[in-house]
C-alpha cells in the first residue's frame, strides 16, 4: 500500500557530540515530506546552534523542531528559537500548534519540551515540601498545559493526520530498559494524558538514550515511538502514513 504521506523524525542528536554530517539529514530529500526534530540538538550554545543549522541546511522539506533539556541549557530559549527560525524550511514548537499540507493531506502537529516527574501510578504528587519540589511539579504542570493548549488547538481544527511531539517521554513505553529509579527524570504520564485524550495518530518523543526502538501501541492505544539518534543505532526514523490512517515505521 502507497503512503498516504512520510515523516522524518529523530531527536537527541547531541551534534556538539557526535560526529553527525550533513547528510544524515539530507538523506530526508525526496524520501519523506517532513521532518520532526525532537529535542536536544545541542547545549543550547550559540556556536553549537549555528553548526546544527550548517548541518540541516541541506534540508528541503519543512522541518518542525521542538526543545529539549540541554537545548534549554543556557537558559535563553527564546534567543535560539530566533537563531533556529533563520532556517525559513524550520518552524519551533514550544506549546504550539502547527499544520501543514502535504499532497492535500492536512497534517497537524502539537509539540512542547515535556518535562519529568514520573509515570502513574508511581508519579511525583501533592503540592507541599521544599520550594524546590514545588517548583519542579510547577514547571510540570506548565509544560502539560502548553502541550494541552496546543493539543486543544488540534481538536478544533481536526487535522486528517494529528501528531504529538515531546521530548520528555509520555508513555512507559518508550523508556522501558532504562532503569526505573531513573523514572521521574525521563518523562511524566501527565503528558501522555493529554496525548490521549487528543487520541493522535503518532506521539514521538526522546530524552531517553536508552530507551526502545520501534513502534510501541501504548495501553491508552496511541502509537508511540522514541525517535532518539542513539536509541535507533544513530539513524533517521521513517513513519509512513497509510490510508487507514495507521502508521508503519520503516527503520
Ligand atoms: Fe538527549
Ligand atoms: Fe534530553
Amino acid at each position: 500500500m502507497k503512503p498516504l504521506l512520510t515523516i522524518a523524525a529523530t531527536s537527541d542528536i547531541h551534534v556538539n557530540k557526535y560526529p553527525i554530517q550533513r547528510d544524515f539529514f539530507s538523506q530526508v530529500n525526496g524520501k519523506a515530506d517532513l521532518l520532526l526534530i525532537a529535542g536536544d540538538m545541542n547545549d543550547g550554545i550559540e556556536e553549537q546552534i549555528q553548526h546544527f543549522l550548517d548541518l540541516i541546511s541541506e534540508v528541503k522539506i519543512p522541518i518542525f523542531i521542538i526543545f529539549g533539556n540541554h537545548d534549554a541549557n543556557e537558559n535563553d530559549l527564546p534567543k535560539a528559537r530566533n537563531l533556529l527560525v533563520s532556517n525559513t524550511y524550520v518552524t519551533v514548537l514550544d506549546g504550539e500548534y502547527t499544520e501543514s499540507r502535504v499532497k492535500n493531506i492536512r497534517v497537524g502537529i502539537a509539540g512542547a519540551k515535556g518535562f519529568g516527574g514520573g509515570f502513574a501510578p508511581n508519579e511525583l504528587r501533592g503540592n507541599i515540601g521544599e520550594q524546590m519540589m514545588k517548583d519542579f511539579r510547577k514547571e510540570i504542570d506548565c509544560e502539560v498545559e502548553k502541550l494541552g493548549s496546543a493539543l486543544e488547538k488540534m481538536a478544533d481544527s481536526s487535522p486528517d493526520i494529528k501528531i504529538a511531539m515531546t521530548h520528555w517521554a509520555p508513555f512507559k513505553e518508550v523508556i522501558e530498559g532504562e532503569h526505573v529509579e531513573l523514572y521521574p527524570f525521563l518523562g511524566s504520564s501527565k503528558l501522555g494524558d493529554v496525548i490521549e485524550q487528543a487520541k493522535v495518530h503518532l506521539a514521538i518523543s526522546g530524552h531517553a538514550h536508552v530507551g526502545p526502538s520501534g513502534l510501541r501501541m501504548t495501553s491508552g492505544g496511541i502509537f508511540a515511538s522514541n525517535v532518539g539518534y542513539l536509541v535507533n543505532k544513530e539513524k533517521m526514523i521513517f513513519f509512513d502514513f497509510l490510508s487507514d490512517k495507521t502508521v508503519k515505521r520503516r527503520d
